[in-house]
Protein backbone atom coordinates (compact mmCIF):
# COMPACT_ATOMS: atom_id res chain seq x y z
CA UNK A 1 0.00 0.00 0.00
CA UNK A 2 1.74 3.33 -1.20
CA UNK A 3 1.43 6.33 1.66
CA UNK A 4 -1.29 8.29 0.15
CA UNK A 5 -3.58 5.22 0.71
CA UNK A 6 -2.55 4.78 4.06
CA UNK A 7 -3.37 8.18 4.88
CA UNK A 8 -6.59 7.89 2.72
CA UNK A 9 -7.96 4.50 4.71
CA UNK A 10 -7.09 6.49 7.84
CA UNK A 11 -8.89 9.23 7.37
CA UNK A 12 -11.92 7.29 5.96
CA UNK A 13 -12.35 5.48 9.00
CA UNK A 14 -11.67 8.47 11.74
CA UNK A 15 -14.74 9.96 9.30
CA UNK A 16 -17.24 6.77 9.87
CA UNK A 17 -16.01 6.36 13.59
CA UNK A 18 -17.42 10.29 13.98
CA UNK A 19 -20.58 9.52 12.11
CA UNK A 20 -21.32 6.46 14.02
CA UNK A 21 -20.75 8.39 16.84
CA UNK A 22 -23.22 11.27 16.05
CA UNK A 23 -25.69 8.69 15.29
CA UNK A 24 -25.69 6.85 18.29
CA UNK A 25 -25.76 10.64 20.76
CA UNK A 26 -28.83 11.67 18.46
CA UNK A 27 -30.25 8.08 19.14
CA UNK A 28 -29.47 8.02 23.06
CA UNK A 29 -30.83 12.02 23.31
CA UNK A 30 -34.08 11.33 21.29
CA UNK A 31 -34.70 8.27 24.05
CA UNK A 32 -33.47 10.28 26.51
CA UNK A 33 -36.28 13.48 25.67
CA UNK A 34 -38.92 11.36 23.95
CA UNK A 35 -39.16 8.25 25.49
CA UNK A 36 -40.92 9.29 29.19
CA UNK A 37 -43.24 11.64 27.34
CA UNK A 38 -44.43 8.75 25.34
CA UNK A 39 -44.92 6.56 28.43
CA UNK A 40 -46.50 9.05 30.45
CA UNK A 41 -48.71 9.82 28.21
CA UNK A 42 -49.89 6.05 27.17
CA UNK A 43 -50.18 5.60 31.19
CA UNK A 44 -52.72 8.73 31.95
CA UNK A 45 -55.07 7.59 29.01
CA UNK A 46 -58.45 6.91 30.95
CA UNK A 47 -59.77 5.23 27.75
CA UNK A 48 -56.96 2.80 27.49
CA UNK A 49 -57.08 2.14 31.63
CA UNK A 50 -60.62 1.73 31.17
CA UNK A 51 -59.89 -1.01 28.51
CA UNK A 52 -57.21 -1.99 30.28
CA UNK A 53 -59.22 -2.71 33.71
CA UNK A 54 -61.84 -4.46 31.15
CA UNK A 55 -59.51 -6.94 29.59
CA UNK A 56 -57.79 -8.23 32.38
CA UNK A 57 -61.10 -8.06 35.06
CA UNK A 58 -61.85 -11.92 36.01
CA UNK A 59 -63.40 -14.11 33.61
CA UNK A 60 -65.88 -15.15 36.02
CA UNK A 61 -68.79 -13.14 38.07
CA UNK A 62 -70.64 -13.87 41.02
CA UNK A 63 -73.89 -13.49 40.97
CA UNK A 64 -75.08 -13.73 44.83
CA UNK A 65 -78.55 -14.65 46.04
CA UNK A 66 -80.73 -12.17 47.50
CA UNK A 67 -78.55 -9.30 46.80
CA UNK A 68 -78.43 -7.06 43.37
CA UNK A 69 -77.16 -8.78 40.42
CA UNK A 70 -78.36 -6.37 37.73
CA UNK A 71 -74.49 -5.30 37.05
CA UNK A 72 -73.80 -9.34 35.81
CA UNK A 73 -75.02 -9.50 32.33
CA UNK A 74 -76.71 -12.59 32.88
CA UNK A 75 -78.92 -13.84 29.90
CA UNK A 76 -82.29 -13.62 30.71
CA UNK A 77 -84.53 -16.75 31.20
CA UNK A 78 -85.89 -17.97 28.00
CA UNK A 79 -89.46 -16.46 27.62
CA UNK A 80 -88.36 -13.38 29.31
CA UNK A 81 -90.36 -10.71 27.25
CA UNK A 82 -87.43 -8.22 25.31
CA UNK A 83 -88.89 -5.19 26.75
CA UNK A 84 -88.72 -5.78 30.22
CA UNK A 85 -84.73 -7.12 29.91
CA UNK A 86 -84.08 -3.80 28.27
CA UNK A 87 -85.64 -1.76 31.35
CA UNK A 88 -84.12 -3.92 33.88
CA UNK A 89 -80.74 -3.06 32.11
CA UNK A 90 -80.43 0.44 33.39
CA UNK A 91 -79.27 0.76 36.89
CA UNK A 92 -81.76 1.36 39.15
CA UNK A 93 -80.79 4.02 41.72
CA UNK A 94 -77.60 5.99 42.66
CA UNK A 95 -75.71 3.04 44.21
CA UNK A 96 -76.20 0.60 41.31
CA UNK A 97 -75.10 3.29 38.50
CA UNK A 98 -71.74 3.60 40.81
CA UNK A 99 -71.25 -0.25 40.66
CA UNK A 100 -72.29 -0.75 37.14
CA UNK A 101 -70.20 2.29 36.05
CA UNK A 102 -68.45 4.99 37.90
CA UNK A 103 -66.14 2.27 40.18
CA UNK A 104 -64.22 1.00 36.84
CA UNK A 105 -62.33 4.34 37.36
CA UNK A 106 -63.41 5.92 40.77
CA UNK A 107 -62.62 2.28 42.86
CA UNK A 108 -59.01 1.82 42.30
CA UNK A 109 -58.79 5.54 41.50
CA UNK A 110 -57.45 4.97 37.80
CA UNK A 111 -55.82 7.71 35.74
CA UNK A 112 -56.52 10.45 37.53
CA UNK A 113 -60.30 9.94 39.05
CA UNK A 114 -60.54 10.95 42.63
CA UNK A 115 -61.16 7.23 44.47
CA UNK A 116 -64.06 7.13 46.31
CA UNK A 117 -64.24 7.81 50.03
CA UNK A 118 -60.99 9.58 49.61
CA UNK A 119 -61.85 12.87 51.64
CA UNK A 120 -58.71 14.60 50.68
CA UNK A 121 -59.53 14.45 46.88
CA UNK A 122 -63.01 15.40 47.08
CA UNK A 123 -62.68 17.82 49.83
CA UNK A 124 -62.13 20.38 47.01
CA UNK A 125 -64.48 19.01 44.46
CA UNK A 126 -67.18 18.36 46.70
CA UNK A 127 -66.30 22.46 47.56
CA UNK A 128 -67.38 23.46 44.03
CA UNK A 129 -70.69 22.52 44.90
CA UNK A 130 -73.21 19.69 43.66
CA UNK A 131 -74.39 21.64 40.43
CA UNK A 132 -70.59 21.92 39.52
CA UNK A 133 -70.13 17.97 40.30
CA UNK A 134 -73.18 17.12 38.12
CA UNK A 135 -72.47 19.78 35.30
CA UNK A 136 -69.53 17.88 34.75
CA UNK A 137 -70.22 14.16 35.19
CA UNK A 138 -73.62 14.78 32.89
CA UNK A 139 -71.63 16.68 30.10
CA UNK A 140 -67.94 15.19 30.95
CA UNK A 141 -64.85 16.89 32.48
CA UNK A 142 -61.16 17.64 31.73
CA UNK A 143 -59.11 18.51 34.23
CA UNK A 144 -55.85 18.65 35.24
CA UNK A 145 -55.90 15.17 36.64
CA UNK A 146 -57.48 13.64 33.55
CA UNK A 147 -60.41 13.11 31.64
CA UNK A 148 -63.61 12.30 33.51
CA UNK A 149 -66.07 10.93 29.83
CA UNK A 150 -69.60 12.28 29.93
CA UNK A 151 -71.90 9.98 32.34
CA UNK A 152 -68.88 8.23 33.04
CA UNK A 153 -69.43 6.46 29.34
CA UNK A 154 -72.80 4.73 29.75
CA UNK A 155 -74.74 7.32 26.87
CA UNK A 156 -77.87 5.87 28.33
CA UNK A 157 -77.94 7.16 31.57
CA UNK A 158 -80.87 9.44 32.81
CA UNK A 159 -79.53 12.55 34.64
CA UNK A 160 -81.61 11.94 37.45
CA UNK A 161 -79.07 8.40 37.62
CA UNK A 162 -76.04 10.18 37.18
CA UNK A 163 -76.94 12.89 40.10
CA UNK A 164 -77.91 9.79 42.16
CA UNK A 165 -74.43 8.45 41.66
CA UNK A 166 -72.57 11.76 42.20
CA UNK A 167 -74.55 12.09 45.72
CA UNK A 168 -73.77 8.52 46.34
CA UNK A 169 -69.95 9.17 45.53
CA UNK A 170 -69.87 12.38 47.57
CA UNK A 171 -72.04 10.56 50.60
CA UNK A 172 -68.84 8.08 50.79
CA UNK A 173 -66.20 10.90 50.65
CA UNK A 174 -67.56 12.90 53.59
C1 LIG B 1 -63.01 6.35 32.44
C2 LIG B 1 -62.85 6.67 33.83
C3 LIG B 1 -64.02 7.29 34.59
C4 LIG B 1 -65.30 6.79 34.76
C5 LIG B 1 -65.88 5.49 34.21
C6 LIG B 1 -65.98 7.74 35.61
N1 LIG B 1 -65.16 8.78 35.94
FE1 LIG B 1 -65.63 10.39 37.11
N2 LIG B 1 -63.76 11.15 36.83
C7 LIG B 1 -62.76 10.55 36.10
C8 LIG B 1 -61.55 11.37 36.17
C9 LIG B 1 -60.22 11.06 35.51
C10 LIG B 1 -61.88 12.49 36.97
C11 LIG B 1 -60.97 13.64 37.37
C12 LIG B 1 -60.90 14.71 36.31
C13 LIG B 1 -59.98 15.82 36.76
O1 LIG B 1 -60.29 16.47 37.76
O2 LIG B 1 -58.95 16.00 36.12
C14 LIG B 1 -63.27 12.31 37.37
C15 LIG B 1 -63.96 13.22 38.18
C16 LIG B 1 -65.26 13.05 38.59
C17 LIG B 1 -65.99 13.98 39.43
C18 LIG B 1 -65.45 15.28 39.99
C19 LIG B 1 -65.68 16.39 39.00
C20 LIG B 1 -65.13 17.72 39.49
O3 LIG B 1 -65.68 18.74 39.10
O4 LIG B 1 -64.16 17.72 40.26
C21 LIG B 1 -67.24 13.47 39.62
C22 LIG B 1 -68.37 14.07 40.43
C23 LIG B 1 -67.30 12.23 38.89
N3 LIG B 1 -66.10 11.99 38.28
C24 LIG B 1 -68.40 11.41 38.84
C25 LIG B 1 -68.49 10.23 38.12
C26 LIG B 1 -69.69 9.42 38.03
C27 LIG B 1 -71.00 9.76 38.71
C28 LIG B 1 -69.38 8.34 37.25
C29 LIG B 1 -70.30 7.18 36.84
C30 LIG B 1 -71.55 7.54 36.22
C31 LIG B 1 -67.99 8.48 36.84
N4 LIG B 1 -67.49 9.64 37.39
C32 LIG B 1 -67.30 7.59 36.03
C33 LIG B 1 -62.83 9.35 35.42
C34 LIG B 1 -63.94 8.54 35.33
Amino acid sequence: MSKQDDHFFNVFSAVLGILVAITLFLFVLAKFFGGGMTRQHVASDPILQAEVAERVRGFGQLAIAGQDNSALSIAPPPGAAAAATTAAALPANGEEVYRAVCTVCHGPGIAGAPKSGDRAAWAPRIAQGNEILYKHSIEGFQGSAGVMPARGGRADLTDELVKEAVDYMVAQAR
